[in-house]
């Protein structure tokens, strides 16, 4: 089933540049895909589009089969969770207890069932332990994963992180990474759309979406853009550690060049 489809979406913000032109793409149940693009390309504006908070100049979007009417724009909201970018900007409570729970007081959801929809949340996102504690004491990673934790509470069917991991050192990058993989085993009809400017991470997800200056570069699994890392380098993105592994190892004198991942190429070389 389809949960998100776009069609000639088109935006601007001043009725003169279009900052999106043309966009069209769909999303299955369960995948999780990536939008990458160098800054600027109109990707916050596509997940401001997708929750509702803009509406479309020119196409089309749907989300659970639903357009975006005036009737349809809660029930469409109530399904999508969002992460953004600042881990200090997102957090309201002030104990990640008071924090997971805050969603979930919007909600009306009753006091007895709260808490263990608190405790299923923050063990999904290895954050049990810190319930008590105070946003000071976490790190960014920490606070982040808190952050998802009160997204998951609200059961959504499909989560957007905006740049989520940008302001992480490493180990909080891995942290989130670990964290979706594992909310992806727990429910694999979860549908995520992470939008990104790292191409590492856009890596670990089923299909990437390339934005470019407002318009689709390119779609395609991460198997099928690596061969094509030239031409991302050409719109400002980095080119791939797999792609910039294989180059040097060809160099070398050691074709390993249909290797899809790390581990293939590992194995070709042992
Ligand atoms: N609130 C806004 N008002 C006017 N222009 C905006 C606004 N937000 C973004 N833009 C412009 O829209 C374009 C796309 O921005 P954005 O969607 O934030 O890109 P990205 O998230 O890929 O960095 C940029 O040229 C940016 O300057
Ligand atoms: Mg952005």
């Amino acid at each position: 089933m389809k949960i998100v489809e776009i069609e000639n979406l088109t935006y601007s913000y001043d009725g003169k540049k279009n900052v999106l032109k043309n966009v069209s793409f769909s999303i299955e149940s369960g995948k999780y895909i990536s939008v990458i693009g160098h800054n600027g390309s109109g990707k916050s504006t596509l997940a401001r589009l997708l929750i509702g908070l803009l509406r479309p100049k020119g196409g089309s979007i749907k989300a659970f089969g639903m357009e975006y009417t005036k009737e349809n724009i809660l029930k469409i909201r109530s399904r999508i969770g969002i992460v953004f970018q600042n881990p200090d900007n997102q957090f309201i409570g002030s104990t990640v207890q008071d924090d997971i729970a805050f969603g979930l007081e919007n909600r009306c959801v009753p006091q007895d069932k709260m808490q263990g929809i608190i405790d299923e949340v923050s063990t999904m996102v290895d954050m049990k332990e810190y319930l008590t504690k105070e946003p000071e004491t976490l790190s960014g990673g920490q606070k982040q994963r808190v952050a998802i934790a009160g997204v998951l509470a609200l059961s959504p069917d499909l989560i957007i992180f905006d740049e989520a991991t940008a302001m992480l050192d490493p180990k909080g990058k891995r942290e989130i990474n670990e964290t979706i993989a594992k909310m992806r085993k727990n429910n694999p009809e979860l549908t995520l759309i992470s939008i990104t400017h790292d191409i590492e991470e856009a890596f670990n997800s089923d299909e990437i979406v390339v934005l470019s200056k407002g318009e689709v570069f390119d779609i395609g699994t991460p198997a099928e853009l690596l061969n094509k890392a030239q031409e991302l380098t050409s719109i400002g993105l980095d080119q791939p550690f797999l792609y910039k592994l294989k180059q040097s190892l060809k160099s070398k004198g050691i074709d390993v060049s249909d290797a899809a991942n790390i581990e293939e190429l590992v194995n070709k070389l042992c």
